[in-house]
């Protein structure tokens, strides 16, 4: 890889907001060379998670990515030189490769081969999203034949799977997101019963109407207002699967988020919400895959990706999420 260039971003200070111009710098450096053992991935595709701008923050459930290091990201790529027999010239990969045209991988425990010829299917529902609405719906939420499901952040990467996991399950399920065309998508695409634009709906007066004796499940991504209003309308012995809340993930530029209000709605209707964290999981992920690339391949599930382009417009990729500029997963080809 002599004279080829590696463009990184970087972690200058912390971010006050969404990201802005000096939160983030992009540097450039040579192509590393691999040791015995190691190899070199040219990184194709990067899969952006809300997460990552809490990583960049704050400490959350790892610590921030320290001042001066590069954006950590799952990605797609191809080993462009090595020195790791199991991981040959031409392979394609996909693993926590970074904001980078190309990553140094020395220790390949977490790197695979590319679940899919699409490296855009493979960082979607056979990627960490897909595992998360897998696990987040069939171990936390559990819905059977017949239970009502709510799923906030319907439209987006990980609701969308999750609506449809708990579809097959044979639930009724009722979408909230944001915007008609995203509703439209959400019911005649991914096969939800229902969707709640929250943009333009009371999503009480909704969930009122097509749930008028309460939701048995609730798969929450985006928590504030939203999980409030699903709070209100539980049935007795609801369940909460808690994936996440993306309305918190900026960090505050004026007062902090309003808290929830019906929170006693747990003890009075006997529910329960838990969180989990995809990676608990590990130890059945492949398991996981199967069943997800079986359901993709026979067109059981269906996904959507939404693919914007070039390194340099990584910061302005990851900010599209907490707008809702994203339909579906939001990826990045280089
Ligand atoms: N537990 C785990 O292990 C785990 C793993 C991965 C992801 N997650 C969580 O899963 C959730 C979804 O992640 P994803 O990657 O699939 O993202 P996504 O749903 O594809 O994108 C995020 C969507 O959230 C909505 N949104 C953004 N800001 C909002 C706000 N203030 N209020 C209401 N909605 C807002 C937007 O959709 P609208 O246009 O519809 O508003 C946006 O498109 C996140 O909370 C993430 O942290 C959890």
């Amino acid at each position: 890889m002599a004279g080829s260039v590696n463009r990184r971003w970087v972690v200058k200070q912390r971010p006050q907001g969404l990201l802005r111009p000096g939160d983030l710098a992009l540097v450039e450096g040579a192509v590393p060379e691999p040791a015995d053992g190691e190899f070199v991935v040219r990184v194709t595709h990067l899969a952006f998670d809300p997460a990552q701008l809490y990583g960049i923050s704050f400490d959350s459930y790892r610590p921030a990515i320290p001042i001066g290091d590069v954006v950590d990201s799952f990605a797609a790529g191809e080993v462009v030189q090595s020195r790791n027999a199991r991981f040959p010239v031409g392979m394609k990969v996909q693993g926590s490769f970074g904001w980078q045209d190309y990553c140094l991988v020395a220790d390949s425990s977490e790197v695979t081969a590319l679940r899919s010829e699409s490296p855009v299917k493979a960082l979607n529902v056979l990627g960490l999203t897909g595992l998360t609405a897998y696990f987040g719906m069939t171990e936390i939420a559990r819905p059977g034949k017949g239970d009502i499901v709510v799923v906030s952040g319907a439209a987006g990467a990980t609701g969308s799977i999750a609506g449809q996991i708990a579809k097959i399950a044979g639930a009724r399920v009722i979408g909230i997101a944001g915007g008609p065309e995203k509703c439209r998508w959400v019911t005649e695409v991914a096969g939800f019963d229902a969707c709640i634009d929250y943009k333009a709906q009371d999503i009480g007066e909704r969930l009122a109407a097509l749930a008028p004796d309460g939701v048995n499940i609730v798969f929450e991504n985006v928590g504030g207002a939203v999980l409030d209003a699903s709070l209100a309308h539980l049935a007795i012995g609801a369940r909460i699967a808690l994936c996440g809340g993306i309305s918190s993930y900026v960090p505050s530029e004026g007062a902090p988020p309003a808290g929830i209000q019906n929170y006693m709605q747990l003890g009075l209707r006997r529910a329960s919400m838990t969180g989990f964290l995809v990676f608990d999981y590990a130890d059945r992920f492949e398991d996981a895959f199967a069943t997800l690339g079986r359901w993709l391949d026979d067109g059981t599930i269906v996904s959507v990706e939404d693919v914007q382009q070039g390194l340099e417009q990584a910061p302005e990729t990851l900010n599209r999420i907490y707008r809702g500029q994203n339909f579906g997963k939001q990826l990045l080809a280089l």
